[in-house]
């Protein structure tokens, strides 16, 4: 059966050779300015819509959130908002020059906590992440996983992803590791790592959005409620208005895939039409072995 490419444990995650390589540069040369902000994330939790609301929010002043001309209309998020370790470092063979970037600089990334540079650790800079309930991310995972896979090998078969899955050996995992390093964290500094849920984030997305805005120091004013911007930035990134983008239907992301792949179903929940019983009650067990005891929560549907 075809597998994803071999991954290797790498500080205590799972990750491809050319990630190891980008990532091995981001940690020995990135140095962070105060006023940067990484997007962090578990692959499929929510990235895309994390990206395009950072950088909506941070940039309401330049970009006006109704302009015909906003780039979230003709970029997709990943363009605006670069994964460090895939767009800035893994496409390079000398290291860029980062330093010259209009601020704040926005990135995102799926390092770990633990495996981000000293420089992000020791500086005042904003981490946003978001995290979503592992039986819809590991359903979005594996849909992406076909989507995207050359025409000519099998498909993954749902049972062997999802033994991997529970594993922890996928990108990025354990996904429980990854999620308590962002969690302790926000529990710590909270002024620096703001923890996100995508169930949160649907049943409220109004709420979180103020929450975000003054956690970069950037509230909405009194009048830009009065005005509707925070209504315009939920409109502008809903996945119904991203999904029918030209940029995001025929676009691709600079890598092996196209970008209308991003935008499924944007649902909580979808696990149940592909789950059996035996699934949801091990990945359950596998759940509140992890987490049960960090206080870290999930709406399920
Ligand atoms: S990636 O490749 O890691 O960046 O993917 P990521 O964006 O984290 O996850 C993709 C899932 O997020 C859904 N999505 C959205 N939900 C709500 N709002 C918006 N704007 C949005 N954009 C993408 C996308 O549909 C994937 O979830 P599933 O369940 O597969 O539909």
């Amino acid at each position: 059966g075809w597998r994803t490419p071999y991954l290797y444990l790498f500080q205590g995650f799972w990750c491809q050779p050319a990630e190891i390589q980008a990532i091995s540069t981001f940690q020995n040369h990135f140095q962070a300015k105060k006023s940067d902000v990484f997007v962090a994330t578990v692959p499929k939790s929510g990235t895309t819509w994390l990206k395009a609301l950072t950088f909506a929010i941070i940039n309401r002043q330049n970009h006006f959130i109704s302009s015909k001309n906003h780039p979230l209309l003709s970029f997709n998020p990943h363009d605006l908002v670069p994964f460090i370790e895939y767009t800035v470092y893994g496409k390079h063979d000398k290291i860029p020059d980062l330093s010259n970037i209009q601020e704040p600089r926005l990135f995102g990334t799926h390092i770990p906590f633990d495996s981000l540079p000293n420089s992000i650790k020791d500086s005042n800079c904003k981490i946003v992440y978001i995290c979503r309930n592992p039986f819809d991310t590991f359903i979005s995972s594996w849909c992406f996983a076909n989507k995207i896979k050359p025409p000519h090998l099998p498909t993954l078969n749902l049972e062997d992803a999802f033994e991997m899955y529970c594993n922890g050996s996928v990108g990025f995992g354990p996904f429980w590791n990854h999620m308590l390093g962002y969690w302790n964290e926000s529990k710590e500094r909270p002024k620096n790592v703001l923890f996100l849920k995508y169930e949160d984030m649907k049943e409220d997305v109004h709420f979180h959005l103020k929450k975000m805005a003054e956690f970069f120091n950037c509230p909405f004013t009194l009048e830009e409620e009065n005005e509707g911007v925070v209504e315009n930035i939920i409109k502008l990134c809903s996945f119904e208005k991203m999904k029918e983008l030209e940029i995001n239907k025929i676009g691709t992301f600079g890598r092996n895939f196209e970008n209308k792949h991003l935008f499924r179903k944007g649902e909580i929940g979808d696990w149940t039409n592909h789950l059996s019983p035996s699934m949801v009650d091990k990945l359950s067990k596998v759940i509140e072995e992890k987490l049960g005891g960090s206080g870290l929560k999930f709406r399920m549907k």
